[in-house]
């Protein structure tokens, strides 16, 4: 299946780099997050992944192919909910999926299956008891669970995530990342950045950023070992004992490296 690329990917705003030189790879069926300090550089790197954003050099590809030479059929594949909700809190969540399928669907999609789209999108987001609520009247969680099916009505191959979780309470969060696992392992590219240190155990590949250099990649044990610490908690205060281009040198020279750019 098509992997997501980024390879040397260096973002420039206002004379600096936010991203310097970040090379990663996104696989069908796997869910990573990126997380990072507040301001390292998380939200850029997911407007380069998205063509939100061009970068200044390095490429985005999907199975080989530059994205931005095929950016309109790119953004057909991909859902991206960004940190602020899109859609209009006076709309009941059935009238915002109608909506959404209105501009997301092709105008060849029969109304009946557009119908069963919205019903079976609402039921895998635990939504369908709630259709007729108005979405200002929902819960944080549910809030962010609308905005979400609005990308999945159009059944995309990848979906990314801008802070799904902030302003969820824990047990919420949980549910969110269980939810973001099923729908990865279910056969999509999911990538989404945190910025909470729970629940990184759910997550197949974990990508951090300081200061806006990939720093590392790999699995909650690869992570403790790789900053040599016992807990999760303590990596960001790991992190900060050393410039951020110094532990980008350091794992770009560890065998994590290589291993998240091989296919
Ligand atoms: N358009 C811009 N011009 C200059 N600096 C920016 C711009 N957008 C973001 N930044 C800065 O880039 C850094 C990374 O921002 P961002 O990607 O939003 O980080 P994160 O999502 O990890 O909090 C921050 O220091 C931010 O202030
Ligand atoms: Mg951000």
């Amino acid at each position: 299946m098509a992997e997501l690329r980024m390879e040397a990917v260096t973002f420039r705003a206002g004379g600096k780099a936010l991203l310097h030189e970040a090379s990663l790879s996104f696989r069908c069926g796997e869910l990573t997050a990126i997380i990072g300090p507040s301001g390292c550089g998380k939200s850029t790197l997911l407007k380069c992944l998205t063509t939100s954003r061009r970068p200044a050099s390095g490429r985005v590809s999907l199975a080989g192919q530059d994205v931005w030479a095929m950016r309109a059929e790119y953004r057909l594949a991909l859902g991206y909910v960004p940190q602020d909700d899109v859609i209009h809190p006076q709309l009941t969540v059935a009238e915002a999926f109608e909506f959404a399928s209105g501009l997301r669907l092709d105008t060849s999609v029969p109304p009946a299956e557009i119908r069963s789209r919205i019903d079976s999108t609402a039921a895998a987001l635990g939504l369908a008891g709630a259709k007729d609520r108005r979405i200002h009247r929902l819960s944080g969680g549910q809030r962010k669970r609308v905005n979400i099916g609005i990308e999945l009505l159009a059944d995309p191959k990848i979906l990314v995530l801008d802070e799904p979780a902030s302003g969820l309470d824990p047990g919420t969060e949980e549910d969110l990342v269980k939810l973001l696992a099923a729908l990865a392992h279910g056969g999509r590219t999911v990538v989404t950045t945190t910025h909470s240190m729970e629940y990184l155990a759910a997550f197949d590949r974990i990508v951090v950023l300081a200061a806006g250099y990939v720093v590392f990649c790999g699995s909650r044990p690869e992570l403790l070992a790789h900053f040599a610490v016992d807990h999760e908690a303590e990596v960001f205060k790991a992190i900060r004992g050393k410039p951020a281009e110094a532990w980008a040198a350091l794992y770009r020279r560890s065998p994590l490296f290589a291993r998240a750019l091989s296919s």
